[in-house]
């Protein structure tokens, strides 16, 4: 497909398969604010959520997007009501429980990023068993972050490499970008070439700190339970249109 072509299938609005991201990342934020619309309670809102996380996972793999990671919890999320912080580890339990029974159907492997020992034994044990199941899964891999956080991320890998220091295993110098990246959650996995966040909100609130140095940025007003595959079209057809440049200079 030639430059002008590519440029027309953007404007008509349409995907151009053949330049899809490897890896989408995506804040799911705006549950509370749409439940509140309609007069519901904010749970109401990460119902309606969680099932839009599994129609966009599905359509990931649909499209043939690689990865998909999405933000559910993070280490700040603690902060709020406990009958909410309840109701979202609620949502988390049952999607575990679902995925482990049609993981191996959907082909959709899933991965937590987080960490997870703040985690009820319960949902841990969860976390075990649906690790384990995906080990066998070749699909579309779908990053959970839970008690995820960008700093929290860093800071265990920077821990984790001094100890090794310490113990004589390492030496400061073998340390390099691509060698600090194993210490990671997302160890293997590529950087994500576009991270979007609906709701109107313009920031990170910590997400994928160290993965984000060169990935584009996508916001829309679109509140997660109204996101569709259309507002992933969207996304992507933007993504499309953008000059990536890595600092050196336009083709
Ligand atoms: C995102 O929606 C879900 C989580 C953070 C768990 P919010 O609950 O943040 O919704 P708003 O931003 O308050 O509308
Ligand atoms: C970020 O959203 C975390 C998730 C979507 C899981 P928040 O709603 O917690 O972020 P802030 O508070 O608006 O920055
Ligand atoms: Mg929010």
């Amino acid at each position: 497909m030639g430059l002008f072509d590519v440029k027309k299938s953007c404007e008509a609005g349409q995907v151009d398969m053949s330049r899809l991201p490897r890896h989408i990342a995506i804040i799911m934020d705006g549950n509370g604010r749409w439940a509140k619309q309609r007069g519901l309670p904010r749970t109401a809102g990460h119902k309606v959520g969680a099932e839009v996380f599994r129609r966009i996972a599905k359509y990931c793999k649909k499209l043939g997007v690689e990865y998909l990671t999405v933000y559910a919890f993070s280490t700040e999320n603690w902060k709020r009501p406990q009958d909410e912080v309840n109701t979202i580890m609620g949502l988390l339990k049952q999607y575990m429980l679902e995925a482990i029974d049609s993981m191996e159907e959907e082909k959709i492997r899933l991965k937590f990023f987080g960490d997870m020992t703040a985690l009820s034994p319960e949902l841990q044990e969860l976390v075990e068993k649906t690790n384990a199941i995906s080990k066998h899964i070749d699909g579309v891999q779908a990053n959970i972050c839970l008690n995820y956080g960008g700093r929290d991320e860093i800071l265990r890998a920077a821990r984790a490499f001094a100890q090794q220091c310490a113990a004589g295993e390492k030496h400061p110098e073998e340390l390099t970008e691509a060698a600090f990246g194993e210490y990671l959650f997302s160890a293997g996995v590529p950087d994500p070439e576009l991270i979007i966040r609906p709701s109107g909100e313009v920031r990170l609130s910590n997400f994928l700190l160290w993965q984000c140095a060169y990935a584009e940025f996508y916001f829309c007003d679109t509140l997660w339970p109204d996101f569709s595959e259309e507002t992933l079209d969207a996304a992507i057809i933007d993504y499309q249109k953008r000059d990536r440049r890595f600092g050196g200079v336009k083709k």
